[in-house]
């Protein structure tokens, strides 16, 4: 079964009780179970990986070429930050999208600039945990 790689970055692990207004109840483990269940659902099978380092997140996603048709990325603060990651993507030419589970574009100025837009097929943020749903929907269809 093909499959895709769902990545997460830092400080994801505390989804489900980091602020809670902004980023609700859910836990990691609950997506996780949402993200393999949509998948299955669209005949994949997923990886899925949360690292607080910069560099093993990197390391995942060399990782990826060859083993996975795309990826999932929640890369959290480092989305606003790490040119080192943008590079990684697009070293990989594997379609990404990138994936944030609030509303980025409104809240803090910071949090508008992305430097994984650029190397991603598109961007969905605001959702909740069903933002992770819809970007594999995306990528199973851009695969299609
Ligand atoms: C986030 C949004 C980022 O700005 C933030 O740094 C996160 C989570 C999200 O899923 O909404 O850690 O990526």
């Amino acid at each position: 079964m093909p499959s895709l790689l769902v990545l997460n970055g830092p400080n994801l692990n505390l989804f489900g009780t980091r602020q809670p207004e902004i980023y609700g109840s859910t836990t990691l483990a609950d997506i996780e179970t949402l993200c393999r269940d949509t998948a299955a659902s669209l005949g994949y099978e997923i990886a899925f990986e949360q690292s607080n380092h910069e560099g093993v997140l990197i390391d995942h996603i060399q990782a990826a070429k060859g083993v996975h048709a795309g990826i999932a990325f929640n890369a959290a603060a480092y989305t606003h930050t790490s040119v080192a990651l943008y590079d990684a993507l697009v070293s990989v030419e594997l379609p990404t999208v990138e994936v944030h589970a609030s509303n980025v574009h409104a809240r803090e100025p910071f949090r508008h600039k992305s430097f994984i837009a650029a190397a991603s097929i598109g961007v969905i943020a605001g959702f909740g945990a069903q933002s992770y749903a819809l970007a594999i929907r995306a990528l199973a269809e851009h695969l299609k």
